[in-house]
């Protein structure tokens, strides 16, 4: 273990001066630094917290969170929470059993207590208040999350463990090291894409290769700017390239362990630098087809009838729910549909009437969790479909679901009909123009 660097007060509150709580969290936050050779502490802008599902914590986590809130433990920086194992309000009518409501809402409670926003939503960085800027050191959590801000935004976070996102949040402090030092946000291996890139789920098809590949690497995109239009200054409404920046960021943290992404002339580290981004040697990755992800992400290719058609993984944006209204209105669906998204955004998509069009055709917008942090084999849902590259890859593994994987038309129409039938998006001739799916 290396030697780090405290100040006076990081000295006092490591002995206990500010109390119990907030020195537990300083013994985790420096015990990390000194385990991963951080030669000092760094004050953080934001942080965010993962981990948070009953489903997940189960009552020791639950029992820890509320012994550290009992403690007298406070956020000391703006700190958001991600998706709970069922909706806060209407966990009762979607068939949420009290067994598991109570601790949950216990768990949301003791967070609550300790000063954190109860967002209950993987995507932070679309909360006007929330969106990480350029060269902000964070705590966050969220694979994903942290995917987008250090890639899309520019920010320095590592992947933050629950327990330790909360602590770096309570002293206002994290361990300089990992992605905080520019000397390891260099590319490690360099990405050419040939084939084209149409949708959502062709970006999670992408990044299912690449995250394989990869590891916990940082790939240079070297021509992918090609599939993205440019991205909005007003972010925080999704639109087309947020939406498939999205979907290929936390697929590359859920397939591979990526936390940082380059992609020439587009993001803002590679517009500044280049190819000096760059490390020499770095791997070359060719990639010519998306066959071979679609083949075995699309896993349970037997499965024909669905229980759950799941769209907003991560989150979805405004844009998404906008694209299900455009095709459910005037429609009946067959099957359950979750459009899963956070409390602010269902918000806005109802003042737009979207939700509301979409509940007419059968389907919920669903605020504060998703089909992989909710006991969803609980509801009776065995059989699933998603246009999402992490959910196809999280939901089989921790809810135990067979899975179809495919665009945007293919799981409407199985939500329509109860049935997946629509060839895959890959073998479509279909250039890259036109809405995203
Ligand atoms: Fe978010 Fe759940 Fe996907 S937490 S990233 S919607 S697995």
């Amino acid at each position: 273990m290396s030697s780090l660097l405290l100040s006076p007060e990081e000295k006092e509150l490591l002995a206990g001066v500010a109390g119990s709580g907030v020195q537990r969290a300083m013994e985790i936050v420096v015990t990390l630094g000194r385990i991963y050779g951080a030669p000092d502490l760094t004050p953080i802008s934001h942080a965010q917290i993962a981990g948070v599902s009953y489903k997940n914590l189960g009552d020791a986590g639950v029992a820890f969170l509320c012994e550290w809130a009992n403690e007298g433990a406070h956020v000391r920086v703006p700190t958001t929470l991600n998706p709970a194992g069922m909706e806060l309000e209407r966990w009762q009518e979607m068939g949420f059993s009290p067994d598991f409501a109570q601790p949950q809402i216990a768990a949301v409670q003791a967070f609550s207590r300790m000063g954190v926003q109860t967002t209950m939503s993987c995507t932070p960085y679309l909360f006007p208040d929330y969106a990480p800027q350029r060269g902000q050191h964070l705590a966050w959590a969220e694979s994903s999350a942290v995917v987008w801000a250090n890639s899309v935004a520019g920010a320095y976070t590592n992947r933050e463990g629950g327990p330790s996102a909360l602590a770096a949040a309570i002293v206002g402090r994290t361990a300089r090291y990992g992605y905080h030092l520019p000397a390891n946000r260099q590319a490690t291996h360099v990405v050419e894409v040939n084939c084209p890139l149409r949708t959502i789920a062709d970006f999670g098809a992408l990044s299912y290769i690449v995250g394989k590949q990869v590891g916990d690497g940082v790939p240079y995109f070297a021509d992918l700017a090609t599939w993205l239009p440019p991205l909005p200054d007003e972010i925080t409404q999704g639109g087309e390239a947020g939406d498939r920046l999205k979907s290929l960021g936390a697929g590359l943290a859920a397939y591979g362990a990526v936390a940082l992404y380059h992609i020439a002339d587009y993001t803002p580290e590679a517009i500044d630098a280049g190819e000096a981004l760059i490390r020499p040697h770095a791997h070359r990755i060719v990639i010519d087809s998306l066959h071979p992800a679609y083949e075995i992400m699309d896993a349970d290719a037997a499965t024909t009838e669905i229980d759950l058609v799941t769209i907003g993984c991560p989150h979805a944006s405004l844009s998404e729910i906008r694209r299900v209204a455009e095709r459910l209105q005037g429609q009946h669906l067959s099957t359950r549909l979750w459009i899963t998204t956070a409390q602010i955004t269902r918000t806005r998509a109802e003042a737009a009437g979207w939700v509301q069009i979409i509940a007419r055709a059968g389907g919920e917008v669903v605020a504060d969790t998703c089909a992989v942090v909710a006991p969803v084999r609980s509801l009776g849902i065995k059989r699933m479909a998603t246009n999402a590259g992490k959910m196809a890859c999280y939901a089989p593994m921790h809810s135990g679901v067979q899975m179809r994987f495919g665009d945007l038309d293919q799981c409407i129409n199985a939500a329509l009909r109860g049935y997946w039938s629509a060839p895959a998006p890959h073998s479509a001739p279909n250039p890259h123009s036109g809405a995203p799916v």
